[in-house]
Formats: C-alpha cells, structure tokens, sequence
C-alpha cells in the first residue's frame, strides 16, 4: 500500500480510537479496508482515499473504526480470571454490598458480547440467589458497532460455543435455531451494551464500578494513550473494587491507592 495512504488511515484510526497500526502490518489493514472500500462502491483503495479525505464524515470514520479493530474474543478467554471472579471477587462483592445491595460490572472493550455474558452465566449459575434481592447490572461498552450488533442479538455460531463455554452451560443457557445457539433472556437481562469510546470515559462516564473489566485491548495502544485510558476507568472503580486486565497486561502506571493481589494465577488490581 503506498505510504501516503496507509499514513492517512493509520493516522485517522490512532486520532479517533487510540489504536496504534505499526508498520509491517499493512497487509492487515489494506485486505481490511479494501473490502470496506468495495462494499461502499469505490473502485479500489486509493478511489477511497481520494473520495473521502477532504469530506469525512461520522458515519464513514465509524465504518473506517469499526473495520481495523481486532475483535477476537471468546467465553471464559483465559478461563482462569473467571475463576477468580467466581471463587473470590464475586462472593466478596456480594459480601461487603450487603447494605446497598447494588453491584456494577463494566466490560469495558466487550467485542462481541463473550466476555459480559460469560460473568452473567457465573452469577446466573452460581449466584442465583442473591439476583431477586440485589440490583445487578452488567454494563459492556465497545467502539465496533458491527461487534456491539451481534452482542446484542447474542446468537453465536457452533465454533464460537466451542470455544470455551462449557457445555453444561451452552445446554441450560442456550437455544439451538438450525446451525446457531442463541443465549437466553435470562443471561441477556443481566447486561447492557453501549458504544463508548475508551478515549471518552473521562467526559462521557458518570457511573462507578465495582469491578472492571479492561481486556486484551490497551495492547493497541501507546504508552501516552494507554495511561490516560488506565487512569479514567480507574477514577471509575468504587474503593474496593476490582480491576481486570488481559493475562499478559499490566497497569502501564503505579497509583497510591492500587494494590495489586494474585487470586490463583490471576493477578487482579484493587482499589484501597
Ligand atoms: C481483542 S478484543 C478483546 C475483547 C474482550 N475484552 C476479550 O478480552 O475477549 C478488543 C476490543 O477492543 C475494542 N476497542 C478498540 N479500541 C477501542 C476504543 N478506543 N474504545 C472502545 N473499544 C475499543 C475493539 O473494538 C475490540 O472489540
């Protein structure tokens, strides 16, 4: 792809969502953005370029997002945060929201869905009781609208349940319809899909969490960017509360009021 092009979209992805596109991955993002430029009827790559530049508007800047962000996701990724979210961050939560009996779940890069459902499924399986006398809102947040569509049909396909849902779940939380499985009201009640921005949460997020959910995306972004994103969901954790970041992240900066405790093989960031 010639430079001036691949700049122009790597620049405008960076400046409206954070991620940074290193080069040596223009393959990556010219297969990408060819079959958006095709679908919206240009000729080819630099047709697109040389249409949009000058004129671009919202709605074809969401479309140039939406189709360079990476959404690879799947139930119970890594398998042993949720563990620990199961064994020890959950019944603590329950625990000490005993009074106020509220608690606020953010998944805050949640793709399509996988991730804010696979904590519905734990509380539906093992927390069943406390869900008639506590108010449990799972909020999940995405930039990719394409990723924010699907979450919210919840249909998946044979090889997305393969893919770490256990199968005892898959039989009691979900519907077959011809090749697909659809998850059930029950699992969907429990959450809210948004589309937020991660660069926004400082203006736009008025709520606070008890435990956050922040994984395998600050790895697309840089140093400066990664902090910024960091601090603001942190400023949006209750005292006492949970952060969770991919299993090969870490905080990118140190803050006086976070600890950092190991539940098992995951490490967790609380706040004091
Ligand atoms: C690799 S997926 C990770 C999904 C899920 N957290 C997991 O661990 O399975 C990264 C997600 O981050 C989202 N994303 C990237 N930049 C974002 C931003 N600036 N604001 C919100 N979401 C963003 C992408 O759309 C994508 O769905």
């Amino acid at each position: 792809m010639e430079r001036e092009i691949f700049n122009f979209f790597t620049g405008l992805l960076e400046k409206v969502s954070g991620i940074s596109y290193q080069t040596g991955k223009e393959y990556l993002l010219e297969n990408r953005l060819k079959e958006l430029a095709i679908s919206l009827g240009y000729k080819d790559l630099r047709d697109f370029y040389e249409g949009i530049r000058n004129n671009l508007k919202p709605q074809i800047i969401n479309q140039i997002v939406d189709t360079l962000t990476t959404n690879e996701t799947y139930f119970f990724r890594d398998q042993h945060p949720f563990e620990a979210i199961k064994k020890n961050i959950l019944p603590e939560l329950f625990q000490k929201k005993a009074q106020d009996k509220t608690i606020k779940i953010w998944s805050s890069a949640c793709s399509t869905g996988q991730e804010p459902y696979s904590i519905a499924l734990l509380i539906l399986e093992y927390f069943s009781t406390y869900i008639s006398t506590y108010k449990i809102n799972i909020y999940a947040t995405d930039i990719s609208e394409t990723s924010l569509k699907k979450a919210k049909e919840g249909i998946y396909n044979q090889i997305e349940v393969n893919r770490g849902l256990p199968v005892t779940f898959l039989i009691k939380y979900f519907k077959q319809e011809g090749g697909h499985w659809r998850i059930s009201d029950d699992v969907k009640r429990l959450v809210r899909f948004e589309f937020l921005n991660l660069l926004d949460v400082e203006n736009k997020v008025r709520e606070r969490f008890d435990l956050i959910l922040c994984r395998y995306v600050l790895i697309y972004f840089n140093r400066d960017t990664k902090t910024k994103v960091f601090k603001s969901l942190w400023n949006c954790l209750n005292n006492g509360g949970y952060l969770l970041l991919g299993a090969t992240e870490i905080p990118p900066i140190s803050l006086p009021d976070l600890e950092k405790k190991t539940f098992g093989n995951t490490i967790v960031y609380y706040k004091a």
